[in-house]
């Protein structure tokens, strides 16, 4: 993988601006999630389908987690904590969710004041440096992220470090299938995430392997990333005409196999 031009800084400030977030939840999602959907129906997807396809996404991966009331979850780069609080909800299970951006973590924690019931917390931590023990948690759930972090390897091995032998560690990422990108993908995707070309599904799961896990499931969601651009393009055209453009070349980018969208499920297995 190429040494990175962005910073865990960059990535921080990014996130910390409040009126993006705003922004992304005008058309992407309203409870300020900020992944991609997986479709019942590629072919007949509307604009409309699209937040409940990230929800059904979400149910794929709890069901595939084995999450259950005694488990303890981390989630790295929870975000605004939709997921981290369904988690809890869902399962009873305990949750402590991490970010780098400091005002995810606060509309995240407001959140939770309101459901004393539910064993979830919420921490500003870099997911490159883990405040927590080795052997810590049953499961570590990412969506979305990874793919932010310039120190991508470092993150890794400290999911592995703080899960137990036989944790899991379920997550999805971007990727970058092919050995060279367009300008127009580096341009309008990658440069516009901050983020350099990283794993193909194939080299991530050999990295996975290395730090110690058995990679259990490798599922290719490129179809319904590019689904997905399609409809928050859509979505995003009328209040934000240039987000809806950078959409499109994301499109165009998947299209190319410029990008893709992998999900792994894998076990501690030393
Ligand atoms: C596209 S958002 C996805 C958020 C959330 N997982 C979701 O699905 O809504 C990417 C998140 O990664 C977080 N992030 C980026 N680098 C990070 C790091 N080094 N440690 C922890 N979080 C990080 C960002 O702050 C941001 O919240």
């Amino acid at each position: 993988m190429a040494q990175t031009k962005f910073t865990e800084a960059d990535t921080e400030s990014l996130f910390d601006d409040r009126q993006r977030d705003q922004r992304f939840r005008s058309f992407w999602d309203p409870e300020g999630s900020l992944h991609w959907g997986y479709f019942e129906n590629l072919a007949t997807a509307r604009p409309e389908d699209f937040v409940p396809a990230c929800q059904r996404w979400d149910s794929y991966m709890l069901e595939q987690s084995g999450i259950t009331a005694e488990s303890k979850v981390l989630e790295i780069a929870c975000g605004n904590g939709k997921s981290a609080i369904r988690i809890a909800q869902e399962t009873g299970c305990e949750v402590v969710g991490i970010d780098l951006s400091s005002s995810y973590i606060e509309n995240a924690t407001a959140q939770v004041s309101d459901l004393p019931s539910l064993r979830v917390s919420f921490q500003k931590e870099s997911a490159t440096n883990l405040p927590f023990n080795n052997d810590s948690f049953t499961h570590a759930w990412s969506q979305g992220a990874l793919y932010h972090i310039p120190e991508l390897s470092t993150a890794l091995a400290e999911a592995h470090r703080v899960l137990k032998l036989g944790g899991i560690f379920l997550f999805d990422d971007l990727v970058t299938p092919g050995d060279e990108i367009s300008e127009d993908s580096r341009k309008y995707v990658y440069d516009r995430l901050l983020f350099e070309p990283t794993f193909s599904p194939e080299t991530y799961a050999k990295k996975l392997t290395e730090i110690g896990f058995k990679v259990l499931q490798v599922k290719d969601m490129s179809e319904h990333l590019h689904k997905s651009y399609e409809l928050v393009s859509e979505l995003a055209q009328e209040g934000y005409p240039e987000l809806g453009a950078a959409f499109k070349k994301t499109q165009e980018a998947i299209a190319a196999n410029d990008l893709g969208w992998s999900f792994f499920l894998c076990e501690k297995v030393k």
